[in-house]
C-alpha cells in the first residue's frame, strides 16, 4: 500500500485539530505506518476563520465524503447523535473504518455500531472519546488486559473539573468559569452535557464496559452534576480534610456493577484531590496490578487530537496485517458478561450532609437519633455558628460525615430528618469514595 487515504467529518475543534496534527506530524506517522498517511477529503458545513485546509478536497456535505471510494478511514468528528450516527453507519456500510471521539455516540448506540463494523469486517476506533489525550482505552483494553478489574474512579469531564478548580481556589463564579470553559473550546456543544454530568456518564459507561467485559448499557449510569454545588460545600469539605470532585466510579461488587457520576468528596492528599483545572485522571484497580493512575488533558484541540491520531496509526496498521485487530469492546463479542448494573439504592457509600437547622435546642439530638435508627455511624460533625443572611433566620449549618451505607437507608434517614419541624429545605448530600477501597 502506498498511501492511507483519511476523510474527515466535521471541522471543529477537534475536526482541525486533528488535521493540523496529522498535516504537521506527517513524516514521523509514514515511519510508523509504513506508508503516508494523508488526509484526502474533508467535510463540514464550512472553514471557520484561519482554518487552512491548503488542495485538501472540501465539501459541505459530509456524505460526499463518506461515499468517497478513495477514503480508507473516516474520522467521524461531528459529536451529538444525529448526524454523526448516519455518518458512521453509512461508513461502515461503505466497507471504511471509522475513528470516532464521539463520547455521545459510542456510550448511547455503540453496541448497534460495533456489531455492524464487526459484520463489515471494519474497525470502529474511539481512543479520543474518553479522557482527551490519555490513552485510557488502550491501557485498559490491552495494558490491563491480563487482570480481572476490581474498580476504576476517574475525572473526565475537564470543563466540570476545570469549574470546580476555580472555585474553589479563586471563589470564581460558577456561570462566570463556564463561560471561560466554553471560550476555550472544553465545553460540549450544549455544556449541561459537562455541569450535569451526562458527558462524564456517557465516558464511565464505555470505561466500565472494556473493564468489566458488559455491553453499554449508559440509560443505566446513576448521573448527578456539579450545578449543585455551592461554595460553602466546597469550603466546609476543605475543614474536613477533602475536596469536592467530580467523579465517575465504577466498581465491581458480589452483587453486581456500581455505575456512577456524582460529585464526590475525596481525602485531599489523594492524588486524585489533586488532579486541577481541565486536567483529567482516571485510577484503574486491576486485581495483579492493584492501582494505577493515568493523567493528562482532558479536553482541547491538541490533546484529542492526540488520541485521534494513534486512532489513525492503530487501524492503519491493522489495514496491513488485519489478523492483530483488539476486540472493540476489549473482549471477545461473544462473550460480553451479563453481570447486572446495581439500583443506586444498592450502592454502598459514605456521605456528606449539609443541613440548615433551626439555632435551637434538640435539633442536634433528632437529627443524631434518626441516624441512629437507621445504624448510620456518623464519623465527623461540624456545627457552624450561624452567620450573616444564617443569623437573622436563626439558623445553622449542622454538617455531617457519615461511615458507608446503603444509598437505599440514606435516602430513608434523609426524608425522615427532611420532615422534623427544626430542618429547612433539602439537605444537601454529597458522597464520599475512599480511593483505597
Ligand atoms: N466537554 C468535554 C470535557 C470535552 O470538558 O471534558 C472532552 O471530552
Amino acid at each position: 500500500m502506498s498511501a492511507i487515504n483519511i476523510g474527515i467529518c466535521g471541522l471543529g475543534t477537534v475536526g482541525y485539530g486533528s488535521y493540523c496534527v496529522l498535516r504537521s506530524n506527517s513524516l514521523e506517522l509514514a515511519r510508523r505506518v509504513g506508508c503516508e498517511v494523508r488526509v484526502s477529503h474533508v467535510g463540514s458545513r464550512r472553514l471557520r476563520p484561519g482554518q487552512d485546509i491548503g488542495e485538501t478536497r472540501f465539501s459541505t456535505d459530509v456524505f460526499a465524503v463518506v461515499d468517497d471510494p478513495q477514503v480508507d478511514i473516516l474520522l467521524e468528528l461531528i459529536g451529538g447523535t444525529g448526524i454523526a450516527k448516519e455518518v458512521v453507519l453509512k461508513a461502515i456500510a461503505n466497507g471504511k473504518h471509522v475513528v470516532t471521539a464521539n463520547k455521545a455516540l459510542i456510550a448511547e448506540y455503540g453496541n448497534e455500531i460495533f456489531a455492524a463494523a464487526a459484520a463489515r469486517n471494519v474497525m470502529v476506533a474511539y481512543e479520543a472519546a474518553v479522557a482527551g489525550g490519555i490513552p485510557i482505552i488502550k491501557a485498559i483494553r490491552e495494558g490491563l488486559a491480563g487482570n480481572s478489574i476490581q474498580w476504576l474512579a476517574g475525572i473526565i469531564n475537564g470543563t466540570g473539573n476545570f469549574i470546580l478548580t476555580e472555585m474553589r481556589e479563586k471563589s470564581r463564579p460558577f456561570a462566570d468559569v463556564l463561560k471561560e470553559a466554553q471560550a476555550l473550546g472544553y465545553a460540549e456543544a450544549d455544556p449541561t452535557f459537562d455541569v450535569e454530568g451526562i458527558d462524564a456518564a456517557h465516558k464511565l459507561t464505555i470505561l466500565s464496559s472494556i473493564a468489566f467485559g458488559i455491553p453499554l448499557q449508559f440509560s443505566k449510569t446513576y448521573t448527578e452534576g456539579i450545578s449543585g454545588i455551592t461554595q460553602e460545600d466546597i469550603r466546609y469539605a476543605d475543614e474536613l480534610g477533602y475536596r469536592i470532585k467530580h467523579l465517575g466510579i465504577s466498581r465491581r461488587t458480589k452483587n453486581g456493577i456500581e455505575l456512577r457520576v456524582h460529585p464526590t468528596l475525596i481525602d485531599e492528599n489523594s492524588i486524585l484531590a489533586n488532579v486541577n483545572g481541565v486536567m483529567n485522571a482516571v485510577m484503574v484497580n486491576g486485581d495483579a496490578v492493584g492501582s494505577t493512575l493515568y493523567y493528562g488533558a482532558g479536553a482541547g484541540a491538541a490533546p484529542t487530537a492526540s488520541a485521534v491520531v494513534a486512532d489513525i496509526i492503530d487501524v492503519a496498521r491493522m489495514i496491513s496485517s488485519p489478523e492483530s485487530s483488539v476486540p472493540a469492546l476489549a473482549f471477545q463479542d461473544d462473550s460480553l458478561s451479563d453481570v447486572p448494573i446495581l439500583a443506586m439504592g444498592d450502592v454502598e457509600s459514605a456521605y456528606y450532609l449539609r443541613i440548615a437547622a433551626q439555632d435551637k435546642a434538640g435539633v442536634l439530638s433528632d437529627i443524631t437519633e434518626i441516624l441512629g435508627d437507621c445504624e448510620i455511624n456518623i464519623e465527623a460533625i461540624i456545627q457552624k455558628e450561624p452567620r450573616g443572611h444564617d443569623a437573622s433566620n436563626q439558623r445553622v449549618p449542622v454538617i455531617i460525615l457519615t461511615h458507608e451505607i446503603r444509598e437505599a437507608v440514606m435516602n430513608e434517614a434523609i426524608s425522615r430528618m427532611e420532615k422534623l419541624e427544626a430542618v429547612e429545605g433539602h439537605i444537601t448530600r454529597i458522597r464520599v469514595f475512599r480511593l483505597d477501597s
